[in-house]
């Protein structure tokens, strides 16, 4: 088996991971085709497109329909995060069953609209899909990895115990590798 790709759980109901869950501050979506126009509104706000590209409402639908779809089959994709009070559109992250460096890994990300950046939303979202990895899925190792450039997401990473791993090239840029295991699970992970 591999060591990062645990067997589904027999008893485990499989709609589980597919449930919203909530952070202190968060309540994350399990993003479907009815995020679709969240999505955009994110991946277009001028401070994730400088990372994301040019996205087309067509697109971002289609991005929608993929991740909910991979909900459907693994058990585990990106959430929306939404403010618990306020209900306003935070951004997104999360895990994601992906192919790095030539394996199967569980990988996290995040991404915020810009008026939100710095106030440690990224690095919530980030514990909760740590708790969801080594908790309900058991997972051994989450992987994350970010453009070489792009310190603010390395610094979430550092920030949630993750270890720079090396670099590694996709698409011809270059990409840090970080790495983090069970192992290093320490106090403070807020339950979700
Ligand atoms: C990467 C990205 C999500 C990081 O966002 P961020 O706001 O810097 O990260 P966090 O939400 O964890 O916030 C950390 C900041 O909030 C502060 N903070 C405030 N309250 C905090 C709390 N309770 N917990 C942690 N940090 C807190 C930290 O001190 C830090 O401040 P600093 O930037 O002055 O050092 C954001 O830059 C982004 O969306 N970028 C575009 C998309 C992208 O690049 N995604 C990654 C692709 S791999």
């Amino acid at each position: 088996m591999d060591p990062i790709r645990p067997e589904p759980l027999a008893d485990r109901d499989p709609r589980a991971g597919r449930q919203d869950r909530f952070t202190d501050r968060l309540r994350l979506e399990p993003i479907g085709p009815q995020h679709a126009t969240d999505l955009y509104e994110l991946y277009t706000d001028p401070a994730v497109a400088e990372w994301y590209g040019r996205w087309t409402p067509a697109e971002a639908a289609a991005e929608a329909a993929r991740m909910g779809r991979h909900w459907q089959a693994d058990g585990v994709h990106k959430w929306m995060a939404y403010h618990r009070s306020t209900g306003a559109r935070i951004g997104r992250g999360g895990l994601s069953r992906a192919h790095v460096d030539g394996r199967n890994c569980l990988e996290l990300g995040w991404a915020l609209h810009g008026e939100f950046w710095g106030n440690g939303y990224a690095t919530e979202i980030g514990r909760a899909g740590l708790d969801f990895a080594f908790g309900e899925l058991g997972a051994t190792e989450v992987v994350s990895f970010t453009e070489t450039r792009n310190h603010r997401s390395r610094a979430v990473m550092e920030r949630l115990d993750f270890r720079y791993a090396k670099d590694i090239s996709i698409g011809g840029e270059a990409f840090a590798l970080y790495q983090r295991s069970a192992e290093r699970l320490t106090d403070g992970l807020p339950s979700s």
